[in-house]
């Protein structure tokens, strides 16, 4: 993990209708690190991975990505492609898994052995191999969000968003997918930022931990001194599940 930031967010807020949902002063993502986002319901989690995404604008405020600041003009294709976020509740084409994960390369033109290779091989990855053939609707939970992330890790993203990857599946696939992201940080140096309810797997994932309170950060800190001796009492209360919310 390096510490050049690959984002910079600085004073960065997000309001909806005059409520501020978002407020973030500071924050800098670092190339090739794993950060977990953790806190309550309605704290603004998702909220900050649509900004990271540039699926909104803030309503004030800067952010930057790479070498590009964003300023009001349209994000290019190409850095917008860098980018990809896997979804809680995937929706996935009434196809074949592999016509699933070989979509976003299609998308970008790409076509034939080269495809199918790079299918297969992001197929091996998730354990999903031997379903290539196989319609996604038909697929549990576990696997359609293998799929998934088949379907983002196949056009070799340099930052993963995960918004939830893992909720409501079983300990199975939670694992699963937890070597999966672990693995294709290590291997592709691809810069992940993963959401979560549960600080256990922040825990094991993240290099860092950021707590989200009220759209707001209340500490960012390697993950385990986050754990261990957080600085604000409202992460140890957090980390305790003592939080009323
Ligand atoms: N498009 C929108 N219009 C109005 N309010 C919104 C919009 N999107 C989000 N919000 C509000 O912003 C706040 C933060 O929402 P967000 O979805 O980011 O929370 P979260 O931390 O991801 O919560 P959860 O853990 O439940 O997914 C919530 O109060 C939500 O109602
Ligand atoms: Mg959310």
């Amino acid at each position: 993990m390096s510490t050049n930031p690959i984002f910079t967010l600085r004073n960065l807020t997000q309001s909806y209708n005059g409520r501020t949902v978002l407020d973030i002063d500071q924050l800098d993502i670092f190339q090739g690190e794993i950060l977990a986002v953790v806190g309550p319901s309605g704290a603004g989690k998702s909220t900050l991975l649509r900004h990271l995404n540039f699926l909104e604008r803030p309503t004030l405020g800067a952010l930057s990505f790479d070498t590009f600041h964003l300023n009001g003009e349209a994000i290019p294709l190409d850095l917008r492609r860098k980018i990809t976020t896997v979804f809680q509740n995937p929706v996935l084409l009434n196809r074949s898994v592999a016509d699933n994960v070989a979509y976003g390369l299609k998308l970008r033109g790409k076509n034939g052995e080269q495809v199918q290779r790079v299918v297969t091989e992001t197929l091996d990855l998730v354990g999903l191999n031997s379903l290539l053939d196989v319609g996604a609707k038909t697929l549990s939970g576990g696997e359609a969000q293998r799929v998934a992330l088949a379907r983002a890790l196949v056009i070799q993203p340099s930052v993963l968003l995960l918004d939830e990857p893992t909720a409501n599946l079983d300990p199975y696939n939670v694992k699963l997918i937890e070597q999966i992201i672990t693995q294709v940080n290590r291997e592709r140096g691809t810069t992940i930022v993963i959401v979560t309810h549960n600080v256990f797997q922040a825990r094991r994932l993240a290099h860092r931990t950021a707590l989200l309170l009220e759209g707001r950060l209340v500490e960012v800190a390697e993950t385990e001194k986050f754990f261990s001796n957080p600085t604000d009492p409202r992460t140890e209360a957090f980390i305790n599940g003592e939080m009323v919310y």
